[in-house]
């Protein structure tokens, strides 16, 4: 049988395992751990689903080999050290190989950010970090340098997690190498500025990591394959480039199966768009250094970092730019990308579109969702979905990504489904997204869902059709799932309704919906901010007016690490500054101090902001005794939040 991608599900011997393809899902942690850093039945059930959905293997994510020295983060880390979590480990390795895949474990350490109250570890209280050397980071941290009694120890630990990896099950380790931790701190000349035989030439900075690397290597034997993850360029200045990145994989290839290329340094902000490529960058936009190592070593390469879709996951195997693609947000957004892509349909992969939901919201709540995949992190408890206790005739108004979404579950759950859109047709807001390049995994999502719908037979599109009372009558409904979605706000401003003012869904026609040269937009949320950037990009003058004192306060965290930089590019940006009157020639403001301010501009664009049809959602709720809303219009929020409730209210249902 010919196969649609035959290089990406070529098998590949590595140590004494062999990959049934070329790919591995990238070392990922999600915090659903205990208070004591253990897994639960929600962890496995994430790397369970990720084996399942066909990678060679999966990798369990940043498991902490020195808790007292070494753990970094609050409540995303493993306690690898507690011999106690044998048990749970050993059921995730199990989880992972009894569906054909390798059971790989990260084993990691933050080196200098361990054992401190840095990002918020409250473990870590009282402790002492180490690093490789003596110094006194920006927030009052001590750090010591450490001795070789303290890097045998850490070493000793590194073997003894290893020992204990194998018993558990594992079938490969990956050491965290990159991203600033422990192992880059030492290779990396911006921090290891010893004086001693660890520091000075790349092979002096080598010479720790190589010392564990020999440890672990005799604790697990020859032939059990060792992956070391590394930023193959620090991507900033004082760090290390691609050419010492290259001579790192060539000294370390010796004591490895596989080099892991990553790019950049958790610890610089600047560089996290590049380590967890943001929607702004091109796919595949690390893939060059992947290419580069490779030419310097022996033993086969992987690559990540944005890589989404089967045709470019083909296309850098076959050309010889990597011999692995490794992917955490695609298995996040579709764990079954492997298997649907072995089956050669491309069209049916859930494709990640890169908001970093996924992470952004860890730092604050400690949950881990995705914007596109309700059931991530949440596996476990889906495993068992009862079929509905009775089948219902589901009316859902709106198409929308919520209503879409609901719309899909309610019918794979075997409901009647008509699915009322009012416009002419499906996808809601995210049609504004249609025009706009660095969007295009957004509409990309809507003409999936579309596709889904398309494909039962039991679920209805009626387009053109406004679900108002009288129709909730006709259909006579059993229950009614509203996802009418909201409008944009529009401000009270003199000259708002002017030729000149456009708003949000103006992009629904074009690119550039007869915006002029010169460009001011009337608030600095991420709707706004994310606009200016495509007319930033389409070479337009633009200036962004926002009353708050900052912009894109309402992005995710570490989408915003992506959009500030993009903004830097030229977009001019006017705090604590209020619209006060649209004139045909500009914005007439009101600056910090009060004072007027006019802004010449050929176009306003409003993004203050949208609210929720609060007023025909009371209408609806009142003509049907079940009527249950979902998305926007209960408040405006993200793609997220409508798939996600879209999705659990349908499976009320
Ligand atoms: C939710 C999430 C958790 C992650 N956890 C880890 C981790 O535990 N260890 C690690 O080395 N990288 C971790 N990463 C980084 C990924 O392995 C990967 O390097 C990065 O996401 C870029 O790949 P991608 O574009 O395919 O997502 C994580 C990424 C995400 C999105």
């Amino acid at each position: 049988m010919s196969i649609r991608y035959p290089h990406l599900f070529t098998p590949l011997k590595v140590g004494n395992v062999t990959l049934k393809n070329r790919i591995m899902a990238a070392p990922m942690s999600i915090p659903e751990l205990t208070e004591d850093y253990f897994p639960t039945p929600a962890t496995v059930g994430f790397y369970e689903t990720r084996a399942k959905g066909g990678a060679a293997s999966v990798t369990v994510g940043d498991c902490v080999v020195h808790r007292e020295t070494g753990m970094a983060h609050a409540g995303l880390q493993i306690a690898f050290d507690d011999p106690r979590i044998a048990r749970d480990m050993a059921r995730i390795a199990q989880a992972i190989k009894w569906h054909d895949c390798i059971p790989g474990i990260e084993l990691a350490h933050g080196g200098m950010f361990g054992g401190v109250p840095c990002l918020a570890n409250p473990a870590a209280k009282g402790k002492q970090s180490y690093g490789p050397v003596d110094f006194v980071m920006e927030n009052g941290i001590v750090v010591k340098a450490m001795d070789e009694d303290m890097m045998h120890k850490i070493a000793q630990a590194f073997a003894d997690a290893a020992k204990r990896a194998k018993m558990c099950g594992f079938e490969m380790i990956i050491f965290h190498g990159g991203h600033g931790w422990m192992f880059n701190q030492f290779l990396s000349p911006y921090t290891n500025r010893r004086t001693d035989k660890y520091s000075g030439s790349t092979e002096n900075r080598c010479r720790f990591p190589i010392l564990i690397l020999k440890a672990v290597r005799e604790a697990v034997g020859p032939g059990f394959p060792l992956d070391f993850r590394m930023s193959g360029s620090e991507l900033f200045e004082g760090g290390y480039g691609i050419d010492e990145g290259c001579r790192i994989a060539e000294i370390l290839q010796d004591y490895l199966d596989i080099i892991h290329v990553s790019v950049g340094n958790h610890e610089r902000l600047e560089t996290f768009p590049r380590t967890h490529p943001t929607l702004f960058l091109p796919h595949g936009v690390n893939v060059e250094f992947a290419a580069e190592i490779k030419k310097h070593v022996k033993i086969p390469v992987a690559t990540l970092g944005g890589i989404s879709d089967p045709d470019m996951a083909e296309e850098i195997i076959a050309s010889g730019k990597a011999d692995i693609v490794c992917m955490a947000r695609a298995l996040i957004a579709d764990p079954e990308w492997p298997n649907k892509a072995r089956a050669g349909q491309p069209d049916e992969i859930r494709r990640c579109m890169r908001c970093l939901s996924c992470l952004s919201i860890v730092p604050t709540t400690h949950l881990h969702r995705c914007a596109l995949n309700p059931e991530s992190a949440k596996e476990s408890s889906f495993r068992v979905s009862p079929f509905p206790f009775k089948k219902k005739k589901v009316l859902v108004a709106g198409g929308g990504p919520g209503g879409m979404q609901a719309a899909l579950t309610a019918g794979r759950r075997g409901h009647t489904v008509i699915l009322c859109e009012a416009s002419g047709s499906l996808g809601g807001q995210i049609l504004c997204e249609r025009f706009v390049p660095f969007k295009d995994d957004y509409f990309a999502f809507s003409q999936w869902l579309i596709r889904q719908l398309a494909k039962l037979p039991n679920v209805e599109v009626r387009l053109n059709t406004k679900v108002d009372p009288e129709l909730v009558n006709i259909l006579a409904p059993d229950v009614l799932l509203c996802a009418i979605g909201a409008e944009p706000i529009v401000p009270p401003i003199p000259g708002i309704d002017g030729e000149n003012v456009r708003f949000i869904h103006d992009l629904k026609k074009a690119a550039d919906p007869g915006v002029g040269k010169n460009v001011a937009i009337i608030g600095g949320g991420l709707v706004g901010c994310e606009t200016a950037v495509h007319f930033h990009r389409l070479g337009k003058n633009v200036t962004i007016v926002e009353m708050l004192e900052d912009v894109a306060i309402d992005a995710p965290f570490f989408h915003r690490a992506g959009l500030m930089p993009e903004l830097e590019k030229g977009v001019r940006r006017l705090t604590n500054t209020k619209a006060k009157e649209i004139r045909p020639d500009g914005l007439l403001c009101a600056g910090p101090d009060g004072k007027e301010l006019f802004l010449p501009a050929d176009t306003v664009f409003c993004a203050a902001g949208m609210r929720s049809r609060t007023e025909e959602l009371s209408a609806l709720r009142a003509a049907v005794p079940d009527c249950r809303a979902l998305g926007d219009c209960t408040k405006p929020g993200r793609v997220l939040d409508a798939v996600h409730s879209a999705y659990m209210i349908a499976l009320d249902l």
